[in-house]
């Protein structure tokens, strides 16, 4: 069995030991075999290992989770970005730009940008991210999407119901029993989840509810876009049907905190209790689209599990970046930099249903990320600086 001992880690992010939200070691080493950690704890009584890594006294953090990503598509939209930096408003009127650039792109072009974002987000710490169809909308287009999400991340979210096509435009009935049929048929063997964009010029509640409701019964999670541009019913039909998370949640009210709130229970985890529903922000989007950013304060008083995600994509947030994203959380939505760090690890893996990542405890992923800086604090306290020094991905250096 291949081994590798990661050695003289001056602080160890483990998100599962200790008393600390953030399980903090110092002077920790972790031994990976395979691809998992076999064991975690001080240096000094570290065991021999094939292989040694020393890190040399630096920061070392499960590597993020990004639960939020749409990276099947074609095309840019800078010329969108930069009217939008001038005064104009974020409508998501240009996912159809987007839709037609996909739709006329080959596969090698789909496969190439997956490749690339995922190999940007990579060398910047994210190990595990999830990938969204949505800029195909017909049934060949979404499910060569999601064939191709596939062959980079096991968490495909099938996101047919992005925005009513087109050709649908003035009957959008027609186009749900489209996604509920045909579309979610052949996108089904490809995706693990289903997403609904739930937002007034998009899907509403009804058809959400309704499109969400086929997924669940082909045997797909339940997540969805909710209450981004504007307040709505899209958090709370979140909790009605169990949805693993509902993204955005920038236009929340009282009774939607209540509701995120109220489906929180005792678990045999860490945090001792979270939320079924997960609140995802993507501050990404806010950035992007200069808006508002969503009250995370408000969320976590309430006792309300909290994940952070990039929301990449060509029109609301071309970042894939999770340090940035956490830099963000701290600086605008007043998060800590142990609350964001969580969020972006353990946050993320909440909001995927998986415990097996965003943590470092023995029988874990060997997913790992080693700081160029001593402490995670860094990742806030230096915004936009690579500090990203070595990624450990199932137990493989890359
Ligand atoms: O999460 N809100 C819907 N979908 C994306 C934006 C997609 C786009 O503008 O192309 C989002 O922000
Ligand atoms: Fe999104």
């Amino acid at each position: 069995m291949s081994s590798l001992l990661v050695d003289n880690i001056g602080e160890l992010v483990t998100n599962g030991i200790g008393a600390d939200p953030l399980g903090i070691r110092r002077k920790a080493a972790v031994l990976v075999e395979e691809d998992r950690v076999a064991w975690v704890g001080p240096s000094a009584y570290a065991p021999a290992a094939e292989h040694r890594i020393d890190v040399g006294g630096a920061a070392v953090l499960p590597g993020f989770v990004d639960s939020h990503a749409h990276l099947v598509f074609a095309g840019d939209r800078a010329a969108e970005f930069a009217a939008r930096m001038a005064g104009e408003p974020y409508t998501g009127g240009g996912i159809r730009t987007t839709v037609g650039a996909t739709r006329a792109a080959t596969d090698d072009e789909l496969r190439t940008t997956v490749r690339r974002l995922r190999g940007e987000a990579l060398r910047q710490g994210t190990t595990t991210m999830e990938i969204k169809s949505g800029y195909g909308l017909n049934v060949a287009d979404e499910a060569r999407s999601l064939r191709i999400a596939a062959e980079t991340s096991s968490e495909t979210t099938f996101l047919g119901a992005h925005v009513v096509p087109a050709e649908y435009a003035d009957r959008p009935d027609d186009y749900v029993g489209l996604v509920c049929g045909p579309m979610l048929a052949a996108a089904a063997p490809y995706a693990k989840w289903i997403d609904v964009f739930c937002e007034r010029g998009a899907f509403d509640v009804d058809h959400a509810r309704a499109i969400l409701a086929c997924g669940q019964a082909a045997g797909l999670g339940v997540r969805l876009h909710a209450n981004q541009l504007g307040p709505g019913p899209g958090v709370q039909l979140g909790v009605e049907l169990g949805a693993a998370s509902v993204d955005h949640c920038t236009h929340l009210s009282d009774a939607d905190v209540d509701a995120l709130a109220s489906n929180r229970f005792d678990c045999m985890c860490h945090e001792g209790a979270h939320t079924t529903t997960v609140a995802t922000l993507l501050p990404g989007a806010e950035f992007s689209t200069r808006s508002p950013y969503p009250d995370a304060r408000r969320l976590l008083d309430a006792g309300v599990t909290v994940a952070l995600a990039t929301d990449c994509n060509p029109g609301s947030s071309y970042t894939s970046s999770m340090p940035f994203c956490i830099a963000l959380a701290v600086r605008e939505m007043r998060m800590t930099p142990a609350e964001a760090v969580w969020a972006a690890t353990a946050g993320g893996a909440r909001a995927l249903r998986r415990d097996d990542i965003g943590v470092l405890t023995p029988g874990a992923r060997a997913d790992l990320v080693v700081l160029d800086a001593p402490s995670y604090l860094h990742l806030a306290y230096r915004p936009g600086v690579p500090l990203i020094r070595q990624v450990i991905r199932n137990g493989v250096p890359q």
